[in-house]
């Protein structure tokens, strides 16, 4: 494989590439590397860098300067394929390695500055690959963390085939844990199926270890990674045992808005009962509230569930039931945040869920990473109607982004919402 380099500072490349596997690789042919610099194709003293049209700070790589160099090359390598690395670029990943190192000739060019004047790009590039969501003062580095690891994908730079094919990130997984000698050092012992000898163990062994670490660490790579139904259960038992006890959710009947945004008090819907209950059980959730002001329908909400929790109409385990027992009706969203604070000494912190698009709203990534990071109760807030009252909204400690397409008709009943909603704060990927 070819590779080019076009840079401000070649020797930051070249220098890393000095040691270890890759400049045996160098050596032995496998990898042919060229390094330009922005500076061989301009006159003494001249610069490529200019100032910034429209006056931001920071300078830009010319377009000017630069598209002889970039011709240059193109011309001695007509099918290379260019590689702009960038922080704007697609994220490099373990596939992109692998698709990269099919290449027979690659090009990379290193930014400086604030980077390339648009028209380079828009003349040059093939592919903008960024190695990491952070800024770095260049590219060059950038250039080699691509060089290195396209590079150990190519027969013969790495020993061993099966030392590349077995890495992290092959195949969706991380590697469990490894160890080498002594055995027992400091008390601290090398897991005993490891000396058995007996391949077939230790090959489950490292398989399972891999894939609960993968689980514990990088669970995202899961979504992608072929999972037995064996090894799905066993995951998903992990995973549930620590999952959502502190978390509940409410169904507000009063004060809700109607279409002209007047307080009223909508009234209960059999399927709200049923269906919320069950998703709020798919999805580890403690306690579904249902909140409502008037006796007679906190009376027909018990009546229904008592029909579902009558033995005689048991008839599948399992289903209905078992979620319906995790209901509480009260009387005002405020009486439930008490029922909680009861519970666990402290207030919920409060989630408002509406359909409508409000400054301020929390996102679900960052939702997800409080709950998972903090022991409080939460309580997740839903509307009936045309939603939650704007009150009862702003008192909340968070609005959570809406649900929905990308069109402006955005109008889920409100089991959907619930669904959906549990799911991208909740559900399972694997
Ligand atoms: C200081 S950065 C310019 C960043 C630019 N101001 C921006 O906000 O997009 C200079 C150069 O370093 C390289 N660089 C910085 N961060 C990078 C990253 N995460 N991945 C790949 N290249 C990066 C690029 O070549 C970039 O043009």
């Amino acid at each position: 494989m070819k590779i080019n380099t076009l840079s401000t500072f070649p020797d930051i490349i070249k220098n890393s590439l000095k040691y270890g596997v890759l400049s045996k690789a160098i050596k032995n042919k496998l990898i042919e590397l060229n390094h330009f610099s922005y500076f061989n194709e301009i006159e003494d003293k001249d610069r490529i860098d200019d100032e910034q049209y429209g006056h931001s700070p920071g300078m830009v790589i010319s377009y000017e300067k630069t598209y002889k160099i970039f011709k240059k090359i193109k011309k001695i390598n007509p099918k290379t394929k260019v590689i702009f690395v960038s922080p704007k670029g697609k994220k490099l990943n373990n596939d992109m390695v692998m698709e990269l190192s099919k290449e027979k000739n690659i090009t990379i060019a290193c930014g400086r500055y604030e980077g390339f004047d648009e028209r380079i790009i828009e003349e040059f590039c093939d592919l903008e690959i960024s190695v990491g969501d952070y800024i770095l003062t260049g590219g060059e580095l950038a250039a080699s963390i691509i060089i290195d690891s396209v590079s150990r994908m190519i027969d013969g730079v790495v020993n061993k085939k099966e030392s590349v094919s077995n890495d992290s990130l092959m195949n969706s997984v991380i590697k469990g844990p490894v160890y080498t000698k002594p055995y027992d050092y400091k008390r601290k012992k090398v897991p005993k199926i490891l000396l058995s000898g007996n391949h077939k163990k230790i090959n489950d062994f490292n398989r399972l270890m891999s894939i609960k670490s993968t689980l514990l660490k990088r669970e995202d790579l899961l979504e992608t990674c072929d999972l037995t139904i064996l090894e799905r259960k066993e995951l998903k038992k992990i995973k549930n045992s620590n999952q959502n006890d502190r978390v509940f959710i409410a169904l507000v009947h009063y004060p809700i808005s109607n279409i002209k945004g007047e307080i009223i008090t909508t009234s209960l819907t059999n399927l709200d009962i049923q269906d919320i209950a069950r998703s709020a059980k798919t999805y580890g959730i403690k306690n579904y509230y249902i909140t409502h002001p008037i006796l007679e329908q906190r009376n027909l909400a018990k009546k229904v569930i008592g029909y579902w929790e009558n033995e005689k109409e048991r008839k599948n385990k399992n289903t209905k039931h078992e979620a319906i027992n995790n209901i509480i009706i009260k009387k005002s969203l405020n009486e439930a945040i008490l029922d909680i604070k009861k519970k666990y000494g402290k207030k919920p912190i409060t989630i408002a869920t509406d359909a409508k698009i409000m400054n301020n709203m929390v996102s679900y990534s960052h939702l997800k990473a409080k709950i998972q990071g903090k022991k409080d109760p939460y309580l997740i807030i839903f509307g009936t109607g045309w939603g939650l009252s704007n009150n009862i909204i702003q008192s909340c400690d968070y609005i959570l982004k809406p649900v929905g397409g990308y069109n402006e008709y955005n109008h889920l009943s409100v089991r959907s919402a619930v669904a959906i909603i549990l799911d991208k704060l909740f559900g399972c990927n694997f």
